[in-house]
Order: structure tokens, then sequence, then C-alpha cells
């Protein structure tokens, strides 16, 4: 049953009562259960928390680290997100820039509940995850949206595009790179203009980098910190869930200026005070001791990129570039005229489970996003039936 065929009670709020669906687990939850479907539509890995990192976990957890934690989060992983920013930037960053969140997502929250009001609007790079756009529709603002445009050599932002869009009421730019659901990755110049760019208008920056870590032609993705001053109006969005396969654990991180380091410590009350003590600890030696496992984890999907991309651009149907970064494909389809219901007839059909590019922003119908974050026999047999159900 979708909302608009249950009766509502009149208080709830209209931004509530019109949220549209979600096109991604509308699609998953025609089988989410079903063993013979390859599950590429969400965006994890099918590698297990490494041990350690569990380990971790239940040592802190056997030690007491059980109650209540303080708003920031607890030091230990407050100063292994410090250490783990100089180690991979060059960056120096005050612990009071730091706060630890329940996730990647509820660092999204809390910037936006920093910056936006109803009637505001927040410009967005897309296509874009969509939970992002929401909270914004959930608190009333309007989310407007730039594409990016496919070219030969990759997806390119045009930021002229990008300030046009901006107006009186415009609160913040989101930028997601490396990109959920494109690949596409900015580099440091875009970075700078758009950081100018804001600086002169007030504007706040919002950077997504949750997936900094899944490059394949680099160390890590650039950073706006690199081009920002500590004052500067950004806030730069981290979630444990990605690199370290942590998905369930909901645990992440949100870097602002340090005079507004007490108020995401009293947003993060009102969302859930962060992750629950023992996974602050755990997530601290994550951080600390993960570069191996992060190394697999790159590695793991660099061949599934190689496969996808490979696979998919061979196909008649099939337009794309190859993602510099993340762990998503963003292939666009020939002749596919409504990507909800051909994604839904590819699970039934070819059993593969991918995600319509529809729920990336209004500007996407046409596409679809799928994760290669999986192991190579079981991309190999989702490329080879989503080869049959495509030359149908
Ligand atoms: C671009 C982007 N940002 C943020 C998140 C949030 O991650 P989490 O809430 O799992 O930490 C995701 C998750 O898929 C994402 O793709």
């Amino acid at each position: 049953m979708t909302t608009a065929e249950i009766d509502l009670p009149k208080a709830v709020r209209p931004s509530i009562a019109e949220m549209p669906e979600q096109r991604i687990g509308a699609v998953a939850m025609t089988a989410i259960n079903d063993p013979d479907v390859i599950p590429l539509w969400f965006g994890e890995s099918d590698m297990a928390t490494p041990q350690f990192i569990q380990d971790a976990a239940v040592t802190a957890m056997q030690a007491g680290h059980t109650r209540y934690v303080s708003r920031r989060g607890v030091t230990p992983f407050r100063e292994a997100i410090r250490d783990y920013t100089k180690f991979l930037w060059n960056i120096d960053l005050g612990l009071e820039r730091i706060s630890c969140t329940g996730s990647g997502m509820t660092s999204i929250m809390i910037a936006m509940q920093t910056l936006v009001d109803a009637g505001d609007n927040v410009v967005f790079v897309a296509p874009t995850w969509p939970n992002a756009y929401y909270a914004v529709d959930v608190l009333g603002g309007e989310s407007r949206f730039v594409p990016l445009s496919l070219t030969e050599t990759g997806f390119k932002l045009d930021l002229d595009q990008l300030f046009d869009a901006c107006d009186d009421r415009t609160k913040a730019l989101f930028v997601n790179s490396p990109s959920n659901p494109s690949g596409w990755m900015i580099e440091h110049d875009q970075m700078r203009d758009i950081m100018a760019f804001a600086r002169s208008r007030g504007i706040a920056v919002i950077s997504d980098e949750v997936y900094h870590r899944l490059v394949y032609d680099r160390r890590v993705a650039p950073s706006f910190l690199e081009v920002a001053e500590p004052e500067d109006a950004l806030f730069v969005i981290h979630s444990m869930s990605k690199g370290w396969a942590m998905t369930g654990w909901r645990a992440g991180w949100i870097i602002s200026p340090a005079s507004l380091g007490d108020k995401m410590g009293e947003l993060s009350v009102l969302n859930n005070t962060g992750a629950a003590s023992f996974i602050q600890h755990a997530s601290a030696v994550a951080l600390r001791e993960g570069e191996n496992f992060v190394a697999e984890m790159v590695d793991r999907c660099r061949r599934g990129r190689d496969l996808v991309f490979q696979r998919l651009s061979a196909m008649d149907r099939v337009r794309m570039t190859r993602p510099e970064g993340a762990f998503y494909a963003f292939p666009k389809i020939e002749g596919m005229s409504d990507d909800l219901e051909f994604a839904k007839r590819l699970v039934k059909e070819a059993r593969v489970g991918l995600a319509p590019g529809s729920a990336f922003g209004p500007l996407h119908d046409g596409y679809l996003r799928l994760c290669f974050a999986r192991g190579e026999a079981d991309m190999s047999v989702a490329m080879d039936r989503l080869e049959q159900a495509l030359s149908r």
C-alpha cells in the first residue's frame, strides 16, 4: 500500500505525508530474501566486518563501555579521527572540530538541521544519494539538482550551472565525491572554486566524503578540508560503513568549524547521541589498525569495477564511463522507458537486483545503478544475466 492510499492522521506534517516512495527499497522489497537473486541494489559489500573490529567491540563492551556517551563522542574515537585525517590528508584538525555521530546519514541530518529552515533550499550535484535530499524535504526545504553531464571521458560538473542554481534562500551546496551513484570524483581546482563562491555568498558547503577510500588511481580522494579555512562554513560527512564493511554498525562523524562544535553535539543528542559506546571504541580501532582491510576492500572493488565496466560497456544498449571512485556503476540504458518497472522486471525475470536511476534525483530516469563491491563469481553471473535481459 502506498502512503497516498492510507488515511493519515491530520496532524502529520505535509512534508512527511507527501514523502515520495523510496525507489531502491521498492525494488529490493520484491525479493529481499530470495537467495536466487544477486543483490546489487544497496550500497554495501558482501564482505563481513573484519574479526579484529568485532573483537574490539566485544572487548569494549566487556570493559563496561555500555553507558551514555559524551555528546561529541568518546575521546579515543575522536583522537583516532584526528590522527586518521592527518595520516591521509596531512591536515591538523583540533578535536573541537570533530563530532561522532550515529552514521553518515545522521551527520547529513545534523548538517541540514543546522542550516535549513522551511523555504530554504539546498543545491545538489546530481545524481545524488536520495536520503540526503529527503533530509531537506523533511525539514520543509527545497532540493535543487544540477546534473553532471555524461561525456566520453566521464561525468563533468559545470560550475556556472551550479552557481546559477543558487539564490538568496540557498543555504548549502551539497557535493558527494566520490559520488554515489555516478562514480564521479571532484578535483581540487573545482573544490577551490566552489569554496570561494560559497564563502563569498554566505552559503555552506556540505561535502559528503564517505567513499574517500574507494578510489582506484590514488591513495585517497581529494577532501574539501584541503581547500578550506578552519572557520569556513564547511561540514564534512564521514561514515564507518563503507571502507570497513560496517554498514549495520551505524557509526560516523562530522567535521565542522570549531565554533559550531557544541551545536553539533547538541543536535547529536536530539538524534541519537552518536553510535553506542562500544561501537565508537571499536571504530577507533578500525581507523588505527584497518589499513590492510581497507586495501583488501579496495582491491575487491577494483576487480568488480573492471569486470563490470568491461562487460557493461560492450553491451549494445548501454552507455557508461569507468567509475573513478565509490563502488557503483551507473549505466544509461537506451530504450528504457520506466526505470522502476524495468528494475522490478530485472529482479523477476533475470534474478539480478539493481536500483532505478530515478531514485537519485528527478533527472536520471533512464539509468540504473549497481553496486560492484562483491566477489568476482557473483559479479560475473550478474553480468551474464543482465546481458541476456538487455538483449531481449
Ligand atoms: C553518499 C552517501 N552518503 C552517506 C551515506 C550514509 O552512510 P551511513 O548512514 O551508512 O553511514 C551513504 C550510504 O549509502 C551514501 O551513499
